[in-house]
């Protein structure tokens, strides 16, 4: 199985009711595909992981990128995985902003990261520690 994690940006005018449609979408056709994963939505970026079987997963990825309702997609990190990390989510969802702190340690470095577009190898580590934190919420 394939393991990707991405980063993009939310487009100008990307609403709450957006949000309510990629969920239900993506729950839909992650279940049929045999994908799972977590999304996270901080101040207008998405954090995303999302793993399954590697046609699948790279076929979805293509749409998903191609989608109009975000934008600077920045794949993080890619990995083969014997078992998956988000195996009871079809798409686990947080929604957070910097007032709500930080519910993860390094959420917020890593969130700074994205909107700076800095160099992700630098943000591997904390993007690790929130990935962890998230997946033992799952189980
Ligand atoms: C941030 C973000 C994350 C998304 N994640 C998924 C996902 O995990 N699975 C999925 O099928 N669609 C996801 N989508 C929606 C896809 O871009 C696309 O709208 C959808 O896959 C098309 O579904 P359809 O084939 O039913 O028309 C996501 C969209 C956004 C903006």
């Amino acid at each position: 199985m394939l393991s990707i994690v991405y980063s993009s940006k939310a487009t100008e005018a990307f609403e709450e009711a957006h949000l309510v449609d990629v969920l239900l979408r993506s729950r839909r056709n992650n279940r049929r595909l045999a994908l799972s994963g977590m999304l996270i939505y901080r101040d207008g970026y998405f954090l995303q992981a999302i793993e399954g079987p590697e046609a699948e997963l790279r076929e979805r990825m293509t749409r998903i990128a191609a989608d109009p309702r975000h934008s600077d997609i920045a794949v993080l990190l890619e990995e083969t995985i014997d078992e998956r990390m988000f195996p009871a989510w079809t798409m686990g969802f947080q929604e957070t902003d910097a007032q709500a702190g930080d519910p993860a340690p390094g959420l917020q470095a890593v969130f700074d990261d994205i909107a700076a577009g800095r160099d992700p190898v630098e943000t591997v580590p904390s993007l690790r520690e929130v990935i962890r934190r998230f997946q033992s919420d799952s189980r």
